[in-house]
């Protein structure tokens, strides 16, 4: 709540206030108080940074005008000729980074399940600079073992990088396993009221973060003051909030597991999901995405217009329910043969559960899967 803040120095206004400017004076030549430009320094920025990059247990924090050019910026550690191992079922945007933008840059890429840590023990090369991971994945839930996956890149002289957007770091802070560079989409979770689009890049080594504010400036993707203020409102409330999206989440997983109409739920927190245990070991509590098959297109599609409190839309990490259709939304840039051997399969629905009443939202699925 208070990590990153001060009273406002000039007023005592409690909240750091929105700094909507683009350049600050001089009081003289060469004489200034810290601040010059606003694409390098503004204070609500700078506020939101200290305040992420304690909640994940990093040393500094850098914020970006999205998720995505939160992850432009830390593939710019890379250089033309280096190999990074990737999650094989991460966010569908990523995978068109790497793939559409990056590789014409020389930088080379191979997908692994990560959560066999043997595959990414064999996907090492010697010229593998970055482990990248998300875990768990949109939209399957896998879940990697950050312990062990870290000890296997760093044995490799490869640093790893953990999306914990999915996550949150009220769930899981993958610096205390080992990570050394976390990045988020901040327009999820950390955010919670789906009115901004950010990112933000959370360092521990120096040389990293000498680089990234270096990068930051020189790139310019920058997050804008009321987009880190929205966020920096956001994150005062992460713990009640994900506390609630943890229990719909159980609820709402162990509704669908029970009903005879769907074929399949992937949550961590049930009994049968592969990696049970493992989320327990590093995880507090399940989170509130899930995923579940109904068996056809069709029925997905049914179910999808036919829910009413639940918004059809994409994203997800937001207080309000979002449903939607991975194969056609989020993933529609990942290649139809990896769409399914990934598991996101036509058939597939993803629910971003929100903090509502549970009985609402229970009541909600039930009417749209009585028409499927
Ligand atoms: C896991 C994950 N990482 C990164 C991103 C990209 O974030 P943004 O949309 O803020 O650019 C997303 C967006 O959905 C995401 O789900």
């Amino acid at each position: 709540m208070h990590a990153g803040q001060e009273p406002d120095p000039s007023t005592g206004a409690i909240i750091v206030p929105i700094y909507q400017t683009s350049t600050y004076v001089q009081e003289a030549l060469g004489q200034h108080k810290g601040y010059e430009y606003a694409r390098t320094q503004n204070p609500t920025r700078a506020a939101l940074e200290a305040n992420i990059a304690a909640i994940e247990g990093g040393k500094a924090g850098f914020a970006f005008a999205s998720g995505m050019a939160a992850e432009g910026a830390i593939m710019t550690l890379l250089k033309s000729g280096d190999h990074v191992v990737v999650t094989d079922n991460t966010y569908g945007g990523t995978y068109r980074l790497f793939e559409q933008v990056l590789r014409k840059y020389q930088l080379d890429f191979s997908y692994v399940d990560t959560s066999d840590t043997g595959a990414i023990e064999a996907a090492m090369r010697p010229e593998t600079r970055m482990l990248f991971l998300e875990t768990p994945t949109n939209p399957v839930l896998r879940i990697t073992d950050l312990r062990r996956a870290c000890d296997i890149a760093h044995a490799h002289n490869a640093f790893v990088v953990v999306d914990n957007t999915f996550a949150s770091p009220y769930i899981q802070r993958p610096i205390e396993f080992g990570a050394d560079l976390v990045v988020h989409s901040t327009t999820k979770f950390l955010n919670g009221h789906s009115d901004s689009i950010g990112g933000v890049v959370v360092a521990v080594r120096d040389a990293h973060i000498e680089w990234l504010r270096f990068v930051q400036n020189a790139e310019g993707a920058i997050l804008g003051p009321m987009d880190a203020w929205l966020v920096l409102r956001g994150t005062k409330t992460l713990p009640i909030r994900m506390e609630r999206h943890n229990e719909n989440g159980m609820a709402l997983a162990q509704f669908l597991a029970a009903h005879p109409k769907v074929a399949q739920v992937h949550y961590p927190g049930l009994p049968d999901h592969p990696h049970h245990e493992l989320p327990r070991r590093q995880m507090r509590g399940f989170g509130g995405v899930i995923s579940f098959r109904l068996g056809s297109f069709e029925k997905a599609r049914t179910l999808l217009n036919s829910v009413q409190l639940m918004a059809l839309a994409e994203s997800l990490g937001g207080v309000e329910t979002l449903i939607s259709h991975p194969a056609t939304m989020t993933h529609a840039s990942v290649p139809a043969e990896q769409r399914q051997r990934i598991g996101v399969t036509d058939d597939l629905v993803r629910v971003s559960v929100g903090i509502e009443d549970i009985e609402d939202l229970r009541d909600d699925l039930a009417q749209a899967l009585d028409r499927v």
